[in-house]
C-alpha cells in the first residue's frame, strides 16, 4: 500500500530526476520521451504513458511508452480532446463511464489527462496516463504530473 505522502516523496524524487535528465538538449521529443519512459517505468500502475500533441487542429499520437495507441484521436471525442477544450486536467475514476471515451487498448480501465500549456497557456496537447486498474489516479497525481509537463 502506497499512503499519499509516500506518493507525494515518489514524485517529488522523480521530478527531482527529470530535471537534472532534461538538461542535456531543448528538444521537445527527447524531453516528452524522457519524461513517458522515466514515468512509465517507475509506476507498475501506468499502462500507457505518451503525450498527444496538436498539429493542424488534429491531436497526434507523440513519444510513449506501452501498448500501441492510436495515431490520430477522432475529434471532439474521448478524454484527450476534453482536456484539449477545457483547458484542465481531467482525471476519470472508470473510463467506461466516461461518454466518448476511446479505447486504444481495451485493458485500460481507468485514465488522467493533464494539458501542456504553450506560452499564451493555451494547449498545445497532452500527456496521458491510462492504467488498468479501475480508479488509478488521485489529486497527488494530478498536482505532480501538471508540475512535471512543466518541464518540457
Ligand atoms: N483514451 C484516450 C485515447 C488515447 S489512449 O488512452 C492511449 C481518449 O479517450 O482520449
Amino acid at each position: 500500500m502506497t499512503t499519499d505522502d509516500q506518493l507525494a516523496k515518489r514524485y517529488e524524487r522523480i521530478h527531482g530526476q527529470l530535471k537534472d535528465l532534461l538538461t542535456k538538449t531543448s528538444n521537445t521529443t527527447a524531453r516528452m520521451s524522457t519524461i513517458a519512459a522515466l514515468l512509465h517505468h517507475k509506476f507498475s500502475s501506468f499502462f500507457w504513458t505518451g503525450f498527444y500533441l496538436l498539429e493542424n487542429g488534429d491531436l497526434i499520437v507523440g513519444p510513449y511508452q506501452g501498448p500501441l495507441a492510436c495515431q490520430i484521436l477522432e475529434r471532439d471525442k474521448g478524454v484527450c480532446w476534453a482536456g484539449i477544450r477545457e483547458k484542465k486536467s481531467i482525471v476519470v475514476p472508470n473510463i467506461h463511464e466516461f461518454p466518448g471515451h476511446i479505447a486504444c487498448d481495451s485493458r485500460s480501465n481507468s485514465e488522467i489527462v493533464i494539458p501542456l500549456p504553450d506560452k499564451k497557456n493555451n494547449p498545445r496537447g497532452v500527456l496521458d496516463v491510462d492504467s488498468q486498474k479501475l480508479n488509478a489516479f488521485s489529486e497527488i497525481d494530478k498536482k505532480w504530473l501538471e508540475k512535471i509537463v512543466l518541464l518540457i
